[in-house]
């Protein structure tokens, strides 16, 4: 399997792929893998001719310095997961200094008012740290497709919109949530969880399931509120947000219009941050 560390050797080889107009898949991680982010990888590998992950831990998209220090960094279990994938896929793993020559600042995005809701709002720079990585990563890779999870819809989204706003040639690809058997949505945070935590946290997708049967029921205003209380209830669980938003404009909704909605919740629980979300309709 080829694994690179810097630009250089990756953009030479990937220069034989695209003269030769070969499909580039990519998928970009931060690492620690677990399945969900393999399912991302299993789908590039049956839908293009070669596939590249890359794995870098970015740290201008972290507004909570013990979050990057803590993120788990596990690059040899890693790349014996992307393996057992396939031994063809292509990693790239390079250092912060090789993504950021020296100047580890992000650029400033505008996502049409995506980036000011939820995560947006309550992990301040967080878009522009995304933006920032996800663009160089495209220019050095180069996919015909990337694939991200929409564990994050959030990002998917903005990535969706960057994409379009600066007419990059890259189709994206959203793909569903991976999650374990007691239904917790799968996360490289989940490793910073105790055993008993893992299972509480299952609370977190049950109350999400309610939601979307209330949803259709009662409405949105009646949802929020059973939300609420449920979690209120259980005060291991610090809840940062819980949000009902269309998914173009992500911006909370009060009325039920023509449209598809989400509910999305990012909740701590022993001071571990946890985001799920789900389709409403
Ligand atoms: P990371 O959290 O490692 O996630 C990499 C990709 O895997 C993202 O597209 C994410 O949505 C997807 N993913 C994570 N957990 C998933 C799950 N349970 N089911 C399905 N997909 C899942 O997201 C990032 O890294 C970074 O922000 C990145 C895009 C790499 C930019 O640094």
């Amino acid at each position: 399997m080829l694994i690179f560390n810097n630009k250089a050797g990756i953009t030479s080889l990937l220069s034989n792929y695209v003269s030769t107009k070969y499909n580039i898949g990519f998928v970009p991680t931060m690492g620690a893998l677990h399945q969900g982010h393999l399912s991302l990888l299993q789908k590039s590998v049956q839908e293009n001719d070669i596939t590249v992950i890359s794995i870098f831990v970015n740290p201008t998209q972290f507004n909570n310095p013990e979050d990057l220090e803590k993120y788990p960094r596990t690059l040899e279990a890693d790349v014996e997961k992307i393996k057992s994938v396939s031994d063809k896929i292509i990693v790239f793993a390079p250092s912060v200094n090789e993504m950021y020559d020296g100047n580890t600042s992000s650029g400033s995005f505008s996502f049409d008012g995506l980036e000011h809701q939820m995560e947006g709002s309550h992990r301040p720079g967080h878009f522009d740290g995304v933006g920032t990585i996800v663009k160089k990563l495209f220019e050095i890779v180069t996919p015909t497709n990337a694939y991200f999870g929409e564990k994050d819809f959030q990002q998917l989204q903005i990535v969706k919109k960057m994409v379009e706003k600066h007419h990059m040639p890259v189709n994206i690809v959203g793909c569903p949530i991976s999650r374990e058997e007691n239904g917790l949505a799968m996360s490289s945070r989940n490793q910073r969880l105790s055993a008993e935590d893992r299972t509480k946290a299952a609370f977190i997708y049950k109350t999400l399931k309610e939601a979307q049967q209330l949803f259709e029921e009662k409405g949105i205003e009646f949802t929020r509120n059973y939300v609420a209380d449920a979690f209120s209830v259980h005060p291991e669980f610090k809840m940062d947000y819980f949000e009902i938003a269309a998914e173009d404009d992500l911006i909370p909704a009060t009325i039920k219009e023509n449209k598809k909605y989400r509910a999305f919740i990012a909740v701590f629980l022993s001071n571990v941050r946890l985001i799920d979300n789900i389709s409403l309709n």
